[in-house]
């Protein structure tokens, strides 16, 4: 798995960033792949950005693939950040591999993400019609350089890349399970996510203990590249909180 390091002063918390359907490491903004005070390593999935690997139809394969990554860097404990199915790794993580989870930081996501039939059919039927229709929810606003941004980054995963990974999400459901989860956890969510609706966000806040939430009224579901600077303050006071 290719994946980028920023490294933090000794004793840093570690932070691994994983980014979410049809998606690369850089839908992370730099305030969050080189956020002051940790050791942040961002990765791109397998079969996404340049890692190599066939993509997985499952949350568990990629978490398994997490895992792997994890032992190859001899990193026994991180906090692991997901967006949208990257936050469903992130929750599978804490479930089955509790030992390796440090804290959780849930951006834009659900513990079950259902994917409209239209938008698995649509991708078959017609690939850049369904990437179109993908990106405008995708954004609260409609800025061109954002927008251009996502529309590139979904086209350059391709139709397989992308079928699997909407597979993977349709499948995930650990909505029974939130209590087991151990883990400080920050849930953090834009107001006006169209993909992952505030509805999933509260559901999250409300059932697994102690987490704290972070709603920023207005933001869509990329709220980390809308709101950078807020999505990191967050973060990083979540980490020092967490390591007093
Ligand atoms: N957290 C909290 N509640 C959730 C949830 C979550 N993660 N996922 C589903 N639910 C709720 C729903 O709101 C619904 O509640 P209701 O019965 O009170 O209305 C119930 O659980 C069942 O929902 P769901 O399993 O999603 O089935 P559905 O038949 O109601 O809807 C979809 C299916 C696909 C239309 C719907 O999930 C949807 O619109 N999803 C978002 C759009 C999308 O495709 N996003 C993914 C793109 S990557």
């Amino acid at each position: 798995m290719y994946y980028t390091v920023s490294k933090g002063p000794q004793g840093a918390p570690v932070l691994v960033l994983v980014h979410g359907a049809g998606g690369s490491r850089l839908l992370w903004p730099p305030q969050l792949r080189r956020l002051p005070g940790a050791t942040v390593y961002t990765l791109d999935l397998p079969g996404h950005g340049r890692s190599g690997g066939p993509a997985c139809d499952t949350v568990t394969g990629y978490a398994g693939a997490i895992v792997a990554f994890l032992d190859e860097l001899g990193i026994t404990r991180a906090v692991i950040a997901g967006h949208s199915m990257g936050g469903a790794i992130a929750l599978t993580l804490a479930l089955d591999f509790a030992e390796r989870v440090a804290g959780l930081v849930l951006v834009a996501t659900g513990a079950r993400l259902r994917v409209a039939p239209a938008v698995l059919d649509g991708l078959h039927a017609d690939f850049a019609g369904a990437v179109e229709f993908l990106n405008r929810l995708t954004w609260s606003e409609i800025s061109p350089v954002l927008l251009e941004r996502g529309r590139q980054a979904l086209l350059e995963a391709g139709t397989a890349v992308l079928m699997n990974d909407l597979t993977a999400c349709d499948r995930f459901d650990v909505m029974e399970r939130l209590g087991e989860i151990a883990a400080p956890t920050l849930v953090v969510a834009g107001s006006a996510d169209l993909l992952t609706p505030l509805k999933y966000t509260r559901f999250l806040a409300e059932r697994i203990p102690g987490a704290r939430c972070e709603i920023l009224e207005g933001a869509g579901h990329m709220v980390m590249l809308e709101r950078p600077v807020e999505v990191a303050r967050a973060v990083r006071e979540f980490l020092n909180a967490k390591n007093p």
